[in-house]
């Protein structure tokens, strides 16, 4: 395996920079990561046969799944409909694809529904993967919870929406700073024991909360945030997974549109967009980060692939533990994404890459130490 040995950072110097500058996304100020800076003491990636199917712990899935959150949540477009929804999903599945993200959390409800929906038919084909962990007053969130009587009769309201009697993969959404992370995976244990959930999960959470987790409940997938832009996650957590033999569900890995030519440096949102609450969307990071879509565009015209497609290529060709989940409310996007898994690098295509993405400065992304706690 290569290692950047030529790139280390010394760890802890620059943590107690990000503290003693305050610059992260825990407090709301945009930071400028050097290039040296975002490399995080990476170990390096391997080449891979990308279009295999890959394992997360023992789960078997798709090397791309499809992110079913944008198809009612209205968090990067209005919610669709689910008739539309159904030959999306469907659509995917006849693809290849056999790994769906969906969340209680999204709609709320409806998400799962619309997945529950088109999924029936192909039931025993694919995997369902679903979170909770958040408390709901009149329909809307409300706050996290996660006592286990909250998860138990969260899986209740989750198993009837997907019209399954069973959740592949159950991931814990957030953390919960009330409830040691033993008793939810307690909770997730005694659920595995009656049937009702097959794999457990965690999302956004720090190296010692994941230990903890697997501990008391062996974990098959950590779903957490990484992209070629924010890259956080090769501090520590990808070698956490690594370690333990737990896999890593990327999010928001064609930079929730980012990548698929979606924004520009003449992109302004509306106010009550959420793309207003991302670091790295301020108008003067969109600008900066348009070189690495640049460079994201120059590499995949050398290869075939579009920008998306190069960015999904390029987290599969990380690790063979890493399965992206890009979200998509189109068949035509998920084809592009689909696509990804057909591509191949050497070593030294990896290497070149990195060192010059690694030139560019990054602004809004997350600081290492923030890794450290749960989100
Ligand atoms: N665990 C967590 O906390 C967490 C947080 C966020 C999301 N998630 C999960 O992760 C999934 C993916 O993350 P994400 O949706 O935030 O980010 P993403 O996958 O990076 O980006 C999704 C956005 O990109 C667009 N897109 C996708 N493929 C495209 C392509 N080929 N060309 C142009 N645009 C494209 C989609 O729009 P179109 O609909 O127009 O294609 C969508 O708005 C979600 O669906 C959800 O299941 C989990």
């Amino acid at each position: 395996m290569a290692n950047n040995g030529n790139k280390r950072l010394d760890r802890r110097k620059f943590i107690s920079k990000s503290a003693m500058t305050g610059i992260g996304i825990g407090v709301g100020i945009p930071s400028i990561l050097k290039a040296a800076e975002s490399s995080h003491n990476y170990a390096g990636p391997l080449t891979t046969n990308m279009s295999e199917k890959r394992k997360l712990g023992t789960l078997e899935v798709s090397p791309i799944g499809l992110g079913c959150m944008s198809m009612t949540s209205g968090s990067y477009n209005p919610p669709r409909k689910m008739e539309d929804m159904v030959p999306v999903i469907q659509g995917a599945f006849d693809m290849g694809v056999t790994f769906f993200d969906t969340a209680e959390v999204y709609g709320p409800f409806t998400d799962e529904e619309i997945v529950g929906e088109a999924l029936q038919p192909i039931r025993n084909e694919v995997v369902i993967a679903s979170k909770l962990g958040f408390k709901f007053v009149n329909g809307q969130r409300a706050g996290r919870d996660s006592r286990p009587e909250n998860i138990k009769k969260a899986v209740e309201g989750m198993l009837k929406r997907l019209k399954t009697d069973r959740i592949d993969l159950l991931y814990l959404h957030r953390a919960d700073p009330n409830v040691p992370i033993e008793e939810v995976a307690g909770a997730v244990k005694d659920l595995i024991k009656e049937g009702k959930v097959v794999h457990f999960g965690l999302s956004e959470v720090s190296p010692d909360t994941i230990r903890k987790a697997h501990a008391e409940q062996t974990v098959s997938a950590l779903q957490s945030e990484y992209s070629v832009i924010e890259r956080v996650m090769e501090y520590k957590i990808l070698d956490t997974c690594e370690e333990l033999g737990i896999g890593f569900v990327p999010w928001g890995p064609v930079v929730r549109g980012f990548m698929g030519d979606r924004f520009n440096e003449f992109t302004r949102f509306s106010d009550d967009s959420r793309f207003n609450s991302v670091h790295y969307f301020t108008p003067e990071a969109i600008q900066q980060h348009m070189k690495v879509l640049d460079l994201v565009r120059k590499w995949g015209d050398s290869k075939g692939l579009s920008p998306a497609q190069f960015a999904l290529a390029w987290l599969l060709a990380q690790k063979p533990f890493i399965v992206p989940i890009p979200g998509t409310t189109r068949l035509h996007h998920m084809r592009e994404n689909w696509g990804a898994t057909a591509a191949t690098f050497t070593t030294s295509e990896l290497k070149e890459f990195r060192e010059e993405l690694e030139k560019i400065d990054l602004i809004g992304v997350r600081t290492p130490d923030t890794v450290l706690t749960d989100r």
